[in-house]
């Protein structure tokens, strides 16, 4: 097939021939016809007369060289081919036209309910007019909006600042804007629309006067207040901890209804998916504000890394996208709780991430090969590539670290740089030799440990054997030993740390694991240690040691860090349910010991550690995470197992759960993180509750009485999951309230795509005729049927396969209007070869039906063959 021919490898970068150093674009705004003016100022970098140039649905009007209309010149699938050029610089002038109303891909320029917006990364703006839409290519843009109907669109935004505005003869209006940091062409966006306008005043550290601004939906501008405190609070924080200050005199963030992915960091014009912007009590999730905080600071943070150092070419994207999930999950760690949000992250990367670098489209967080860039925005880029600049910053120190991004902008502030580049500074700045730590970005799979502990009660010694070992992955057959940093702790019956110490010198508790076996051996161990292992969850990688249920439990309480002991937790309700899958496999009971019943008990019952905390402690591994523990993924036993471990606790502490769920009632609302730690603890108690016999009566009560959407939407989940009888009282009454805000009921789809009910497709198909939904946009689609096909694993994987069938349905519909939401909504398809046999025949039979398509987009393609092996 064509499509595979245009697969691009990493090891065949080449520098641009000609690169542009000013932009001017002038945009005549028109829903069908848009006419674009573009003004290169083009100067040559090689010695050809030749320059190929990018575009997609374009109509090209005209091309002019110097002023003088060119002939030489081809359009190809691509773009332009211009050739007989003139040497050293030339000015190039394109005029084209667009159509933003028929853009259903949102990628370019598009309509977003009443304003006009861009979306340019990873290659939109080849969508706007022709251009060199590489990474590698900066300039300096000065763009100009013109529209004729100023009432319907007075706000006229772009890159940088204002600086002229007017009227035209014929009475349309016009603003022009300048940036004066050159940047690729992925970072330009423009809007344009009438909006409710949300302003502050914002001095940096060293005087500098920032105006910023968010733009939202007319009637919403109450709910804009938690973004711009966000924002505040990001732009202090990066001050404080990384000495970046912000360098325009304007900062802009405008939310959309319309948008395929969380947020874009466009140079001082940020545009954002409106579910990371608005909110308040009534309309927002705790967990959708804390969204809020991180997503704020993540596009904020993109400005130092991201926008002032760039990436040379879309292999690199981890350059920028690893480290600035890094630096909003540090940011959201200092504001809030570190160890909550260290264990929120970590089930990201043990649940999807691995799945992913077990499935077929498994790739280093540095690519080497790819068809559609916009299927490389994943969790593997993006959560394992923050993992891996953590390792960074824990071989080092916060100090080195430190020295090191200082390092990494000296010398490349204003450029494209490279992965490698990063690495080198950081190295260079610490005097730590990275060199085998360097293939964490090109090695893909999951590295798994394999430890064991051996103690010489003579000897008073002991020593800690580890193996590592990375499973062939479908890009890579050969895998290396890596470099992982094992953080380690060794405890003594009394709950004390037992220094480590060999040949009579203190040991750091970060162990250097560099083969593929080797022992560490620790002296004057008093007695025989419990170890506490891969604390922090200091590598991304998979652990198994032999620890006995007491151990465990013992972890659980004495661990110095909360990390830890939740670790702990996990692996003594992971060591049950793998043996409860078994039992059930075997026709025989589930079981958990009364001894581990009472550890968690005493963990909900714990008076010192934080709500928060032990909310997390609470909660089971969910289903894709206990996926990833087995060979062959057996849907019914381990969602039978999980519904039963849940029951089962809840009969076994119920007085409990009551207990700590009627202390913890609020009698007002407020979004300090306490308050928001006690209600995750008391949701997580009703959670449990729900199972009961006074659940229904429990979730109602919370339903009616609820100061916040947060204990709203818990008491909705409690009701679904459970099945209970007041689940359609509540449904239907939060349908009534909520019909007409997309947004708010899109937690209501979220909850239909995941009702355990076995009619659940038909509750979908009906919810497609919810006025609230829209298969135009991504939000709704993504919670009716991204909920189902994700978070549904019993019914979408129904032996019948229902549930196969219709995502097969929905992504060929995808396929033509959005590619890019279609490619991610197929991955759990393309896991088949997890599944028996039957079900596997069932997937692929969707998958192959995909790839008979005789328009399928290369975002599909690209995974679709992969998974089939084609
Ligand atoms: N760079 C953006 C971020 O991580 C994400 C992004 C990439 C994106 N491609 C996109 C957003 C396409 C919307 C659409 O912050
Ligand atoms: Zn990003």
């Amino acid at each position: 097939m064509a499509s595979e021919l245009q697969a691009k490898y990493r090891k065949d970068y080449q520098s641009p021939s000609h690169t542009i150093t000013d932009i001017d674009l002038t945009f005549y705004l028109h829903e069908e016809r848009t006419r674009v003016i573009a003004v290169s100022q083009v100067r040559q970098l090689e010695n050809t007369n030749q320059l190929v140039l990018d575009g997609e649905n374009l109509e090209l009007v005209s091309l002019h060289i110097n002023d003088q209309s060119w002939t030489d010149y081809k359009v190809t699938d691509t773009g332009l081919e211009l050739s007989s050029l003139p040497e050293e610089k030339f000015e190039l002038r394109i005029e084209t036209v667009i159509n933003p109303s028929t853009n259903t891909a949102l990628e370019g320029l598009y309509i977003s309910g009443q304003a006009y917006c861009t979306q340019c990364e990873a290659e939109g703006f080849r969508r706007i007019t022709y251009y060199q839409d590489r990474p590698d290519v900066l300039a300096r843009y000065t763009t100009t909006i013109v529209v004729a109907d100023r009432e319907k669109y007075p706000y006229l935004l772009s890159n940088g600042n204002k600086i002229d505005e007017g009227e035209t003869e014929d009475g349309a209006s016009w603003v022009r804007w300048q940036d004066p940091h050159p940047k690729p062409a992925y970072l330009f966006a423009l809007v344009a629309g009438d909006f409710d306008l949300l302003q502050e005043q914002y001095k940096t550290k060293s005087g500098r006067q920032v105006t910023l601004e968010v733009f939202v939906d007319k009637g919403n501008r109450e709910r804009a207040t938690h973004a711009m405190l966000s924002l505040i609070n990001a732009m202090q924080w990066d001050e404080e901890r990384f000495g970046l200050e912000y360098d325009l005199d304007i900062y802009m963030v405008v939310a959309v209804d319309f948008f395929n992915m969380g947020a874009m960091e466009n140079k001082g014009l940020n545009i954002f998916n409106s579910k990371y912007v608005l909110a308040n009590d009534q309309t927002a999730t705790d967990n959708d504000y804390l969204n809020i905080e991180s997503i704020i600071g993540h596009e904020y943070f993109h400005n130092w890394t991201g926008n002032r150092v760039t990436c040379r070419d879309w292999f690199q994207l981890s350059l920028k996208e690893g480290l600035t999930v890094f630096r909003d999950q540090e940011f959201s760690s200092d504001l809030g709780s570190r160890s909550v949000n260290r264990i929120q992250s970590v089930r990201l990367i043990r649940g999807p991430q691995f799945a992913e670098d077990a499935s077929p489209m498994s790739h280093p967080i540095r690519p080497d090969k790819v068809i559609e860039m916009n299927n490389f925005y994943t969790l593997t880029v993006y959560e394992k590539g923050s993992e891996v600049i953590r390792m960074i910053h824990t071989l080092l120190g916060e100090d080195n670290f430190q020295k090191g991004m200082k390092l990494y902008f000296e010398r490349h502030d204003g450029t494209a740089a490279t992965c490698e580049d990063f690495v080198s500074a950081m190295e260079d700045a610490s005097g730590i030799d990275l060199q085998q730590f360097r293939l964490w970005y090109s090695q893909s799979g999951t590295p798994e440990l394999t430890v064991s502990g051996e103690y010489s009660e003579a000897e008073k010694r002991f020593s800690l054997h580890v193996r590592q070992h990375t499973a062939p992955t479908t890009d890579q057959e050969e895998k290396q030993a890596q470099h992982i940093p094992l953080k380690t702790e060794l405890y003594d019956s009394a709950g004390q740390i037992i220094k480590l110490q060999c040949n009579g010198k203190n040991l750091s508790d970060i162990l250097n694991v560099t083969e593929s076996e080797q022992t560490f051996v620790f002296e004057n161990v008093y007695e025989k240690p419990v170890p506490s292992l891969l604390g922090e969850f200091s590598a991304p990688v998979k652990l198994s040691y032999d620890y006995s249920d007491e151990e465990l439990m013992f972890l659980m309480v004495h661990a110095k860090n909360d990390f830890a002991r939740w670790d702990a937790g996990q692996m003594l309700l992971g060591k049950y349910i793998r043996q409860n899958v078994e039992s059930v496999q075997n026709n025989q009971d589930i079981t958990i010991s009364e001894g581990v019943v009472a550890a968690f008990r005493g963990v909900l019952l714990d008076q010192v550690a934080e709500p928060a905390f032990i909310a997390e402690m609470l909660s089971l591994p969910n289903f894709n995470e206990v996926s990833g523990w087995f060979d062959e993924v057996d849907v019914d036993s381990i969602t039978t197992v999980l519904k039963a471990m849940k029951v089962e606790l809840s009969q076994a502490l119920k007085q409990d759960f009551s207990t700590v769920y009627h202390q913890l009632e609020q009698s007002d609302y407020s979004i300090e993180h306490e308050a928001i730690g006690q209600r995750a603890l008391r949701n997580t108690c009703l959670s449990y509750l729900a199972y009961t016999e006074e659940g229904n009566e429990l979730v109602q009560d919370q339903y009616q009485k609820a100061l916040s959407m947060t204990d709203v939407i818990a008491a909705m989940t409690a009701a679904n999951q459970a099945g209970l009888s007041c689940r359609e009282t509540l449904m239907q009454d939060y349908s009534n309230q909520w019909k007409h805000d997309g947004l708010v009921m899109d937690k209501w789809f979220n909850l239909q795509g995941q009702n355990p009910a076995e009619d659940v497709l038909s509750v979908i198909y009906d919810s497609m005729e919810h006025e609230a939904f829209t298969m135009k946009n991504p939000n709704r689609i993504r919670s009716l049927i991204g909920s189902f096909l994700n978070f549904n694993p019993k019914r979408f994987h129904d032996k019948s396969g229902s549930g196969y069938q219709f995502a097969g349905k929905i992504l060929q519909q995808l396929n033509t209007t959005n590619p890019q939401v279609a490619s991610r909504m197929v991955d759990p398809l393309l896991k088949f070869k997890r599944y028996d046999k039957d079900r596997q025949a069932l997937m692929k039979q969707e998958l192959e039906t995909l790839l008979n398509m005789d328009n399928l987009a290369k975002d599909l393609y690209e995974k679709v063959a992969k998974a089939l092996d084609i």
